[in-house]
């Protein structure tokens, strides 16, 4: 960035004393993107653009919304969709605009200290810098394993009101044993033990079957990694009690009836469609690693439509790809030294990321 341009994004004059440390100290969520993109492999997208035939079918039903009305707050549809699809009483359910939001409401109807490992999805720590909330941050093992004995005692110690475990993590991948959420719920019954299931599309492992028992686990989902992550459709799956406390903290229409009439269809006629490109996307996982490793790159095992890899030396490695026009994630920091985060795209995508190695 240029050095005038810093200045004025970080001079606040006397404002600054307003702005709380940890929000000064924190980088707004920013992800560099070369001038032209050949391959777009990160942000953990689906790689898979709609069929004509179907966004014909969308457009079809998007052009029936009213947008002269506000959106149904409670999404009474949407909502009957997701319960039919899950099985669930969809009194059970809220919606966010994308799970990001549901992470701040959490963080909102249940403030206190927030626990997470590390490394982790960002917006966990993100949410909680905004609303002055402590950070409890337990680092991971050497192989991104989650340090099971540290968190129990980081919960003793610090009692938290909420607990992000990312199933699987990201950027990682790593997927942690899922009895372990449930385990810490049994354990610590005044903590919301949260199940950011973003990525279930590409584990198979949900701690769904769970919840019965433990009136404190939240689980969490968004349509973002299977192809919708443009709509901005997220939901928790709770006890009634704890979505009813949710309720209180949800912007009345924090749902545009355009997202919910988008994922009404998405979740209906599109869904065999998401799914079938979702198993795709794992079949191709399994090739990119096996290449990426023959590259002699180190490959972190994965259970998400991402890889991590380290490499010698990362900076080099994003700004040779960049300039070939694929862009990967780049994480150079503590744990993450040296660590490139590439998201499984299609194989003409990987045929690119190879010759561009
Ligand atoms: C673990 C995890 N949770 C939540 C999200 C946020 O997803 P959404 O697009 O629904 O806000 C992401 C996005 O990358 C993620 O990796």
């Amino acid at each position: 960035m240029r050095d005038d341009l810093a200045a004025e994004l970080t001079d606040l004059g006397p404002l600054a004393a307003r702005v709380p440390e940890a929000l000064r100290a924190t980088a707004a969520y920013h992800v560099p993107q070369p001038p032209r993109i050949v391959a777009k492999l990160d942000a953990n997208e689906l790689p898979y653009p709609l069929p004509a035939e179907l966004r014909a079918q969308l457009g079809a039903a998007l052009a029936e919304v009213a947008l002269e009305r506000y959106p149904d707050p409670r999404a009474q549809r949407l909502r009957a969709i997701v319960a039919g699809s899950l099985e669930i009483d969809g009194e059970r359910l809220v919606f966010g605009n994308g799970s990001d939001e549901l992470i701040a409401m959490l963080c909102n109807a249940f403030p206190g200290p927030i626990l997470y490992p590390t490394p982790t999805f960002v917006y966990y720590r993100l949410a909680a810098v905004a609303r002055g909330l402590p950070m409890v941050e337990v680092p991971l093992g050497p192989r991104f394993e989650l340090d099971e004995p540290a968190v129990i005692a980081a919960i003793e110690a610090q009692r938290p009101s909420i607990v992000f475990l990312a199933l699987p993590n990201n950027p990682t991948g790593t997927l942690w044993r899922t009895a372990f959420a449930c385990e810490l719920a049994a354990r610590f019954r005044d903590t919301v033990i949260v199940a950011d299931e973003a990525y279930v599309a590409y584990s198979g492992v949900t701690s769904l079957p769970a919840l019965a028992a433990h009136p404190n686990l939240v689980v969490l989902r968004t349509l973002s990694k299977i192809g919708l992550a443009g709509l901005r459709v997220g939901f928790t799956i709770s006890t009634r009690a704890v979505a009813h406390v949710l309720e209180k903290v949800r912007p009345p229409y924090n749902l545009s009836a355009l997202d919910q009439r988008a994922a009404e269809v998405a979740l209906t006629e599109l869904a065999g469609w998401c799914a079938a490109r979702a198993a795709d996307v794992v079949a191709e996982r399994a090739r990119l690693a096996a290449a990426l490793a023959a590259h002699g790159m180190e490959v972190f095992a994965s259970e998400a439509n991402l890889l991590l890899v380290r490499v010698a030396d990362a900076p080099a490695l994003w700004s040779r790809l960049a300039a070939a026009g694929i862009v990967v994630r780049m994480f150079d920091r503590g744990a993450l030294t040296n660590c490139l985060r590439i998201t499984v795209g299609t194989p003409a995508e990987t045929a690119l990321l190879l010759a561009a190695l």
